[in-house]
Order: structure tokens, then C-alpha cells, then sequence
């Protein structure tokens, strides 16, 4: 069963989608894992930057979304999980020269449709509106789940706010990795998501849970080298668990964002990104080894 790891935060902009295809790639190049990237997101920038527009309009007409995928288990029809995924995605190359092991579940506008439907159907069978809610994220967490099976990662890109996919990613993840860009309601938001990943109702609640048991970890990114950054980092370091890794602000990351036609080296996406991504990556990848041991001995 494949390790998920969601990259989560309510607010927008912080880079979860960067984040998110920067450790799907760097798990695929360097840790030579069968990575699957889940674009939850109907903006579907993560989608963009693993098969740019065309790719992605081409998904659409094909029928290879996670819409597609959802519509047609919903209207019954016998749908294979990996029928709807592309294989072998970005516009990298490993050090063979090859496309990595990188497959994509493609995002779609549509998914948010999708959850409204869901909720009206749903509602037929039940009154209550929390109990409606809980069985469609339900729903959708067994439609992720059933993308465990062939992969050693499944990366799910959450889109920013609250939409029932994204909680259904924060239920399914094995970890979460909650990027924030270093500013005043940085805190507030970190906050709020801790809460519900680890499902308590209050910051005391939360402070009861050893740092090193919860289920996420923040992740600065666009940090400036400026005396405020440090103290906002800090800060919340002190609530909640911190990766010691940071990723500055840099032309380079916010330039990796754009597909390119063929494949190139890593170094050549990220360009001065690239140590970065890789300090990332060291500090990540243990949790995925940790994750495969514990897995092994209980088998
Ligand atoms: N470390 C960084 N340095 C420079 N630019 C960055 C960095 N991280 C992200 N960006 C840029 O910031 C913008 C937002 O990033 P991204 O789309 O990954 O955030 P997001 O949290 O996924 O946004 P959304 O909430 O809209 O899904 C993008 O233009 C991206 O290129
Ligand atoms: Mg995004």
C-alpha cells in the first residue's frame, strides 16, 4: 500500500502545488519510487506543470481526469483506477535519460461539481447536513485509496481552502506537508489546518499531541534572508512541527513552474532550485523508509 502524503493549506498561493510536483519528481528521480501525483485542485496547476495546457486539454477531451474517474464510478460504470492516469509525466528526465516513474491523475474543473452533485444525492438519504458532508468526503477517500495499490507515494495536491476533496486528502494522507510564505496570517492558517488534520478543537487540545506524533509538517517556502521571516518562522515553530529545510524565494522555483516541450535534466528545470529540492527531499524521504519498514515487519 502506497505512503500519501498530502501538501495542504486553506490559504492560497504558498506553493503547495510547486511543492507537491517538486517531491513527486525528486521521489521518482532520486528515490527511484513509483510516485502517482493526484491534482485535487480544479485550478489544476499541478496537472499544468507536469503536461502543460495541451497535455492537460488533451486528458480532458481523452476522459483521463479525476472527473472522469468519479462520474463514471458514481454512474456505475466499471472504472478501472489506472484507465484515467497518464503514465510517465514532467518534462524531466532521471539520470538514464528516461521520463521517471511518475504517473498523473489529472485535475478537472469539474471536481467541484462533482462534490456539489454528490452532496444532493446524499441529502436524499439523509437530513443532516454534517452527516451528508462525512459520507461524500468518505466517498472520496475510498476513490483515493484505490490508487494505493501499484504505487509506493501517492502525492495529493489540495487546493486551498476547504472544498470536501481536500479534507478527504487531509484523512487519507499519511502526512502532511503544509507549506506557508512567511507573513501575518501565515500562523492563523497553520493553525486552523493543524486542527483538523489532527482533528481537535482547540490549540491546547492540539498542544497535548507530542510534536513529533502528529501527522503534518510546515514547510517555509519563499523565504526572504530578512530578520521578519526568521521570527515568523520561529514562532510558529514553536506550535507546531517544522522541517528544518526552507525554501527561499527564487526565480528559479517560480520559473520550474512552467512546462516545457521534451525533457531536460533536473538541474536544468530547477536551475539554483535544485539544492533546495534536494535538501528537501533528504529530509522527507525517511519518513516514507520509516513508513515501508513499520509496514514490513506488520506483514
Ligand atoms: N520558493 C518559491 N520561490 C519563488 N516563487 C515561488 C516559490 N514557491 C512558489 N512560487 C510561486 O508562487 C506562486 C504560487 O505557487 P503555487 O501555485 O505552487 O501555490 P499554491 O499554494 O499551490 O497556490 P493555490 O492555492 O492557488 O493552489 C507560483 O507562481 C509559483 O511559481
Ligand atoms: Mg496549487
Amino acid at each position: 500500500m502506497a505512503y500519501f502524503m498530502a501538501v495542504a493549506n486553506r490559504k492560497g498561493g504558498v506553493g503547495k502545488s510547486t511543492i507537491s510536483v517538486m517531491l513527486a519528481q525528486a521521489f521518482a528521480i532520486w528515490g527511484k519510487k513509483r510516485v502517482l501525483m493526484i491534482d485535487l485542485d480544479s485550478q489544476c496547476n499541478a496537472s499544468l506543470i507536469l503536461i502543460g495546457g495541451q497535455g492537460w486539454r488533451d486528458a480532458r477531451n481523452n476522459d483521463k481526469t479525476i472527473a472522469d474517474f468519479f462520474y463514471d464510478l458514481f454512474d456505475g460504470i466499471p472504472a478501472k483506477p489506472r484507465d484515467y492516469l497518464l503514465p510517465n509525466v514532467g518534462d524531466v528526465h532521471d539520470d538514464t535519460g528516461k521520463a521517471p516513474r511518475l504517473a498523473l491523475l489529472p485535475g478537472s474543473l469539474l471536481l467541484e461539481d462533482i462534490q456539489g452533485e454528490l452532496f444532493v444525492r446524499q441529502s436524499r438519504e439523509s437530513p443532516s447536513p454534517e452527516v451528508v458532508a462525512s459520507r461524500v468526503r468518505g466517498r472520496i477517500e475510498n476513490l483515493l485509496r484505490r490508487y494505493g495499490a501499484s504505487y509506493d507515494l501517492v502525492v495529493l495536491d489540495c487546493p486551498p481552502g476547504l472544498s470536501l476533496a481536500a479534507l478527504a486528502a487531509l484523512k487519507t494522507a499519511d502526512k502532511v506537508i503544509v507549506p506557508f510564505k512567511p507573513d501575518y496570517v501565515s500562523q492563523l492558517a497553520v493553525d486552523r489546518i493543524a486542527l483538523l488534520i489532527e482533528d481537535k478543537g482547540t490549540l491546547d487540545a492540539l498542544s497535548n499531541i507530542p510534536q513529533n506524533s502528529r501527522r503534518y509538517a510546515c514547510l517555509a517556502n519563499g523565504v526572504r534572508n530578512t530578520g521578519k521571516d526568521r521570527n515568523l518562522i520561529e514562532e510558529i515553530g514553536l506550535f507546531h512541527p517544522m522541517l528544518e529545510t526552507q525554501m527561499p524565494q527564487k526565480d528559479a522555483i517560480a520559473n520550474a513552474f512552467d512546462w516545457e516541450p521534451g525533457l531536460r535534466s533536473l538541474e536544468q528545470k530547477y536551475g539554483d532550485g535544485l539544492a533546495d529540492m534536494r535538501k528537501l527531499y533528504d529530509e522527507v524521504a525517511p519518513m516514507l523508509d520509516q513508513a515501508t519498514k513499520l509496514q514490513a515487519a506488520n506483514e
